[in-house]
C-alpha cells in the first residue's frame, strides 16, 4: 500500500503531540464534568482511541456510523445513519469525534440530529480540517490540523475502505482515485 501514497503530510510524532494537546485542552475545559465521546465510524476510530488516552476525566465513549460518500472522494450531499447511539444523551456533555471536516455536510447534519435529543452541550473534535472545502457552516471547537485540499489517508482515514492502518497522515496518489 505504501507505493499508493504520494507523500507524508503529518508525521507520527506531529500527530502524537497534537492529539496530546487536544486531550489536555478537553481535560481543562470539561473539569468537573463527565463528557461522552461520540466517535463517527469508521474514520475516527484511531484518533478517538489516542485522544481519550489523554483525557484525564471520568468519561464514556459511544459510536455512530454514518455514510455520505460511497467510494468516491467527494460528498454526495446525502447523509445516512447506519448505526445510532446505544444510549440517551439528554443532559450529557457530548463531544463528537471526527477524522476530518471537509464539506461539513456530515457534521452539520449530525449536530442537528444530536441537538434534537437535548444534550447539556455538544461540540466537535476533529483531527483534520479542510476549511477551503466547506459547504455547510460547521465549527470544530477542537481541531488538530488545518490541511490543504488534497485527499489524505491512513491513521483511520480510508479510500474505498483501504489504507486505514499505519500511524501517519499521507496524501494518496491522485491516479489511485482518478481511475475509479
Ligand atoms: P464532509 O461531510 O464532506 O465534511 O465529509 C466528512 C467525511 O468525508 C469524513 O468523515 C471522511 O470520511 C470523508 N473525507 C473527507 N475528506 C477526506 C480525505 O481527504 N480522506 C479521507 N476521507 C475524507
Ligand atoms: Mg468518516
Amino acid at each position: 500500500m505504501r507505493r499508493d501514497l504520494e507523500s507524508i503530510l503529518l508525521t507520527e510524532e506531529q500527530i502524537r503531540q497534537r492529539v496530546r494537546e487536544l486531550g489536555e485542552a478537553i481535560t481543562r475545559d470539561y473539569r468537573g464534568k463527565a463528557p461522552l465521546f461520540v466517535g463517527v465510524l469508521k474514520g475516527s476510530f484511531v484518533f478517538m482511541s489516542d485522544l481519550v488516552r489523554h483525557v484525564d476525566l471520568p468519561c464514556s465513549v459511544d459510536f455512530m456510523a454514518v455514510s455520505s460518500y460511497g467510494n468516491s472522494t467527494k460528498t454526495t450531499g446525502a447523509v445516512k445513519i447506519n448505526k445510532d447511539l446505544s444510549q440517551d444523551i439528554e443532559g450529557k456533555d457530548v463531544i463528537v469525534v471526527e477524522d476530518i471536516l471537509d464539506s461539513g455536510v456530515t457534521l452539520n447534519y449530525l449536530s442537528k440530529y444530536l441537538l434534537n435529543r437535548n444534550p447539556a452541550s455538544l461540540c466537535i473534535a476533529t483531527l483534520l480540517d479542510k476549511p477551503s472545502r466547506r459547504l455547510s457552516p460547521v465549527h470544530a471547537a477542537y481541531s488538530g490540523f488545518e490541511i490543504p485540499d488534497s485527499f489524505v489517508v491512513v491513521y483511520g482515514l480510508d479510500y474505498a475502505e483501504k489504507y486505514r492502518n499505519l500511524p501517519y497522515i499521507a496524501i494518496l496518489k491522485p491516479e489511485i482515485y482518478s481511475n475509479a
